[in-house]
């Protein structure tokens, strides 16, 4: 830990008087005194000087005003009479941006307070520079131009990409660089199959909206990149992944993000399309069989980012609320409670359309129409199935709020009508149908008991 010690003292304070006052406070630290601060004028005092000397510090000054700009714990009007500023210690430490541990101390004629030195974060301008590129960043498949990308620009983009962090830094992407019109051809059949097949699978409204949308540019870009995943990369040992070796995937599809950042900072547009079936994909691209595609990428330069997703600007899903997704300490303690914050918003909601959902809640579900949600309660983790949501609620508390949240995150999701038909006799049961009714009238959906 690198510690700063900020002293005040009268002219011709005993050095033994500050030495004394320094030691026994560090003696409850940690760490090294890189820096020492004070008052401009006081740098010659020799107390101070000796105590620089002693401590192999860097002594650093700042002028009363710059010290009155501190907000410190232990202002003294008479300090700020006699130098003007209401803090010399604690504000010295504070204006080198150190986080101060130890207020101010004194003796008759010393102060001295203590600070430990942060790393530091970027000027506000490049904060900006940072949150903006992530807040523009768009999945883009319309307003591609037919302008290449050259080498040493995708150069730029994959050093961004191959910079991300990985599991045990086993870097298991790949970068597979498609250009060839035939390829690209294949591949494009296979998202065509994949979206047949997802249309056919929703219900006709929904159907019917997604028939608007435009799912992937894989035939508009001048080039196509695969984004690959080595489980296997680096061997037996690597650090990190021994207890989930989905730590792989995820370092991939990080790699993905950095790559999408950097070329919307290029003004080039990345669109991810996932509509393959893993084995098929793999085929055309001709990879080995140990592995995987994580993200199949159509970029290219754009002649514009729109401000909204496309999915919200198409009203075929909304973006869900901040608040929502944090919980304080334990899951469900968010700042304001789901189920009160629903109870509200109900009071205001605006009446949706759209899809009807038929919720069954418990109990054995046939999933052959398209408009049925299950919503398992079991202790037992389900068969891998869209149509069935897995919600083993601890207490009737907690299913009272996954019911207001189904619905919620439904309506986010273009549903403006739930039925709600309770497939099971149960306290939990019932609290979650109940919720569902909570989060239904929230979002202004239809609902009604089956
Ligand atoms: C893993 C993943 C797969 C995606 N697959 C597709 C896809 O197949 N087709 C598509 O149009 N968009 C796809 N997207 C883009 C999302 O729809 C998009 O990120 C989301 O709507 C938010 O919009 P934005 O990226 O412009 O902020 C995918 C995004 C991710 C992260």
């Amino acid at each position: 830990m690198s510690l700063v010690v900020g002293v005040g003292l009268r002219a011709g304070t005993p050095f033994a008087e500050l030495q004394d006052l320094v030691t026994t406070a560090l003696r409850e630290l940690a760490g090294d005194v890189q820096l020492v601060v004070t008052i401009t004028g006081k740098e010659h005092d020799p107390a101070l000087q000796e105590l620089v000397a002693q401590l192999g510090a860097e002594l650093r000054t700042f002028s009363n005003e710059e010290l009155a700009q501190q907000q410190v714990p232990t202002p003294s009007e008479r300090v700020d009479q006699l130098k003007g500023t209401s803090s010399v210690a604690e504000a010295a430490v504070l204006a080198t941006g150190a986080h101060l541990v130890i207020p101010k101390r004194r003796t008759p004629n010393t102060t001295i307070a203590i600070g430990v030195q942060r790393a530091a974060g970027y000027d506000l301008r490049d904060r900006e520079v940072v949150q903006r590129v992530i807040a523009e960043r768009r999945d883009v498949r319309r307003g591609f131009l037919d302008v290449p990308v050259d080498d040493v620009t995708l150069g730029r983009v994959l050093e961004a990409a191959h910079r991300a962090p990985s599991v045990g830094l086993s870097q298991p992407w790949d970068f597979l660089v498609i250009r060839d019109l035939a390829t690209r051809r294949k591949v494009h059949d296979l998202a065509t199959a994949q979206r047949d097949a997802f249309a056919a699978s929703l219900p006709e409204d929904r159907r019917a909206a997604f028939d608007g949308l435009k799912i992937e540019a894989i035939l508009d870009t001048p080039l196509n990149l695969a984004v690959t995943c080595d489980p296997g990369r680096g061997g037996r040992h690597v650090l990190g992944r021994h207890a989930d070796p989905r730590t792989t995937t995820f370092s991939a599809a990080i790699a993905i993000q950095n790559l999408w950042l950097a070329a919307r900072a290029e003004g080039i547009g990345v669109g991810w399309v996932s509509f393959f079936e893993p084995g098929e994909i793999a085929a055309i691209l001709d990879l080995p069989a140990h592995i995987e595609l994580v993200g199949y990428l159509c970029v290219g330069y754009v002649d514009e980012f729109a401000p909204a997703p496309e999915l919200v600007r198409s009203g075929w899903a909304k973006r869900r609320p901040l608040s929502w997704a944090i919980h304080h300490e334990e899951w469900g303690r968010r700042d304001t409670s789901i189920v009160d914050d629903a109870r509200q918003a109900t009071q205001n909601a605006v009446p949706a359309g759209g899809q009807r959902v038929r919720v069954v809640v418990g109990g054995h579900v046939d999933l052959q129409e398209a408009d049925v949600l299950a919503v398992d309660l079991g202790a037992e983790r389900p068969p891998a199935d869209f149509g069935v949501l897995w919600r083993p609620a601890r207490t009737p508390v907690e299913a009272v709020e996954f019911g207001v949240e189904i619905a919620r995150d439904l309506a986010l999701q273009g549903v403006g009508q739930l039925v709600v038909q309770l497939a099971e006799n149960s306290e939990r049961a019932e609290a979650l149908a109940r919720g569902l009714q909570v989060g239904a009238s929230a979002c202004g959906l239809t609902h009604s008991s089956a």
